[in-house]
């Protein structure tokens, strides 16, 4: 606010008369703006125009468009109060966060991919003109995200796809467009934006929790390196959106022998020698292995 006001008070040096002090209040703005003030009621920002004896820069259109007084006082324009029409992205995002940095889904905004693109509060939400009733949105949630995210909607066509497109659910399940905290899983890989569950877990187990565990037999790949090393978790050409068309191709990314991981340095341990891969039985590796995410009573998971 300070520096706003040091601002101010830079570039319009010919009123002398301008102070720290320079709100009018909202009822003011009623006059020249009826049509912004007529839905205004409506707004959740109403509120702390309404509850009476706030600071003025916290209340009402002022709360965000800064001290009206020069602006009343020139009858208008665009240089003597805060429009955001001629304003740059960061400068938008710090008006908002004046009062929405508490919130704490905006814990890490200003590292989110989002931010660091300049797409900001105002390309997502529309103070004055949104057309849903929940949260100000610029336009319904799904349409607002493939807007910019184009290949994402060609992915929800898919066969075997979670049902966004029917509003079964929508991306911030999954997201936080405000930008995510530091994961738990995959070696603490910053995901895009994908947002957690209560301590710290996939979101994917806000509904999945059966396979939450813990389980006595876990399945190592699961809890480190998370679900989306196996599933494509927007749409997928594959049953049960897996990565691969065949199960067995996809545990043989792993279970190969390669490397030097598992418990005897020898890479991912090999299926017994026993399986015999050219019987097609044995390619659907999870007939057998059906406890595929962990078990509590199997440590092949066969049970
Ligand atoms: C929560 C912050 C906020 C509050 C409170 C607010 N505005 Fe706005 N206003 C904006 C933003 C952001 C824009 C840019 C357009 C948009 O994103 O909707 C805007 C745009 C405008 C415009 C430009 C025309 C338009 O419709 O886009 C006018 C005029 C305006 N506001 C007046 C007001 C008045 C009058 C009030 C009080 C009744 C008010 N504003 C309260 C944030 C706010
Ligand atoms: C005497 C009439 C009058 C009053 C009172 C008035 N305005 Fe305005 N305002 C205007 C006019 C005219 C414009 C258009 C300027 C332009 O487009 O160049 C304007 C533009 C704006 C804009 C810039 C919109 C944009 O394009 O980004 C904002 C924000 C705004 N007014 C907010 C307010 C707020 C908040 C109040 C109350 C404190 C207020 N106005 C009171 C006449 C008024
Ligand atoms: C990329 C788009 C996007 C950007 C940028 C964005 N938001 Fe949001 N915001 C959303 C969506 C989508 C929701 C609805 C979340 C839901 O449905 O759970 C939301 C919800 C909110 C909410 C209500 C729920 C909550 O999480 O607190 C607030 C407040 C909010 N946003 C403020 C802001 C502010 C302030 C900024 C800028 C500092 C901002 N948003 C930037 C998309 C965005
Ligand atoms: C003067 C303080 C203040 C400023 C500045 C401010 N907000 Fe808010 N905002 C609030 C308050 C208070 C609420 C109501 C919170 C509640 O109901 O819990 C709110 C609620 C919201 C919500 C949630 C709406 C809902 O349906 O729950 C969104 C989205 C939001 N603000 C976006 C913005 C954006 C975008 C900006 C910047 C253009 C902004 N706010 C600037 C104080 C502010
Ligand atoms: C105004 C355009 C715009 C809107 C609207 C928008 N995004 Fe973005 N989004 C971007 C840009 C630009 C980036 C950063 C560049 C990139 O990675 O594509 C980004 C990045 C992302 C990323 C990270 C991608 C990565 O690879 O790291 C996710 C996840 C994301 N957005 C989800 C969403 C969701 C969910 C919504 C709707 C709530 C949304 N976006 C709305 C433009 C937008
Ligand atoms: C079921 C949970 C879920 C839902 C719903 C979801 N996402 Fe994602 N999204 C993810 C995960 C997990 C990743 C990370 C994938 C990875 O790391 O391979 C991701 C990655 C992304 C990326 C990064 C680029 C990419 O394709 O890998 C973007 C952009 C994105 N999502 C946008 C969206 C949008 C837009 C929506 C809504 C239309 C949405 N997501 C809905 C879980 C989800
Ligand atoms: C908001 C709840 C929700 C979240 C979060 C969620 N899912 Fe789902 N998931 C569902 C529902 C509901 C279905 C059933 C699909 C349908 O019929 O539309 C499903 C289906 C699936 C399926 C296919 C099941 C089958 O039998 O075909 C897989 C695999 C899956 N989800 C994995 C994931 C992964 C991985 C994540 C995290 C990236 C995730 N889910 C996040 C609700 C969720
Ligand atoms: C090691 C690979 C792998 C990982 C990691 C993995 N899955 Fe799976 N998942 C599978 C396979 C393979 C199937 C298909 C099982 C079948 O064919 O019956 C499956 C099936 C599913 C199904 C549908 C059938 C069922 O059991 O409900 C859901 C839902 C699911 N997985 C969710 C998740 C979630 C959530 C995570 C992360 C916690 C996850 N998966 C991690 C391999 C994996
Ligand atoms: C991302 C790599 C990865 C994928 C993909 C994967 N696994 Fe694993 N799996 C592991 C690791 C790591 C272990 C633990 C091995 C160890 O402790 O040495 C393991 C353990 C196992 C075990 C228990 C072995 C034992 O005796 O402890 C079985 C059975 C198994 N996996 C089957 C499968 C099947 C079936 C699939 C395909 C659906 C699959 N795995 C996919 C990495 C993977
Ligand atoms: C017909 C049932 C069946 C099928 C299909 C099957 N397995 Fe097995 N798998 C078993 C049995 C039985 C064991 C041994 C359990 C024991 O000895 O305790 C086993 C053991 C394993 C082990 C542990 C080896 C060890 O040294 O501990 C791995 C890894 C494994 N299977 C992976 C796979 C993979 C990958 C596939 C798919 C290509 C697959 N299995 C398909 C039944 C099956």
């Amino acid at each position: 606010m300070v520096r706003w006001l040091a601002l101010w008070i830079a570039v319009l040096p010919l009123n002398a008369q301008t102070t720290a002090s320079n709100y009018v209040g909202s009822t003011v703005c009623k006059t020249c703006h009826p049509d912004v003030w007529q839905n205004f009621f409506k707004n959740p920002h109403y509120k702390s125009a309404a509850s009476g004896n706030e600071l003025p820069e916290r209340t009402g259109c002022e709360g965000c468009h800064g001290p009206g007084g020069k602006h009343v006082e020139a009858r208008g324009g665009k240089s003597t109060i805060r429009a955001f029409s001629v304003m740059a992205p960061r400068q938008v995002l710090d008006t908002c966060l004046t009062c929405h940095a508490k919130d704490f889904s905006k814990a890490n905004i200003r590292r989110s991919e989002h931010t660091l693109a300049d797409v900001v509060c105002s390309n997502c939400h529309s103070i004055h003109k949104s057309p849903v009733t929940k949260f100000l949105l610029a336009r319904y949630q799904s349409e607002l995200c493939y807007q910019c995210h184009a290949p994402v909607r060609a992915q929800f066509s898919m066969p075997f796809k979670h049902r966004v497109n029917d509003g079964l659910m929508q991306c911030t399940d999954c997201h936080n467009p405000h930008g995510s905290l530091a994961p738990t899983w995959n070696a603490g890989l910053r995901p895009p934006m994908v947002s957690q569950a209560l301590g710290n877990e996939e979101a994917c187990l806000n509904c999945h929790r059966d396979k939450r565990g813990p389980f006595v037999f876990e399945h190592v790949s699961v809890r480190v390196e998370g679900c989306e090393r196996c599933h494509s978790p927007h749409g997928s050409m594959n049953a049960k959106l897996l990565r691969r068309p065949a199960v067995f191709t996809l545990c043989l990314e792993c279970h190969n022998g390669a490397g030097t991981f598992g418990r005897e340095n020898t890479g991912e341990i090999l299926p017994l020698a026993t399986h015999n891969l050219l019987d097609p039985r044995f390619r659907q590796c999870t007939t057998c292995h059906v406890r595929i995410h962990g078990s509590n009573s199997d440590v092949t998971f066969l049970r």
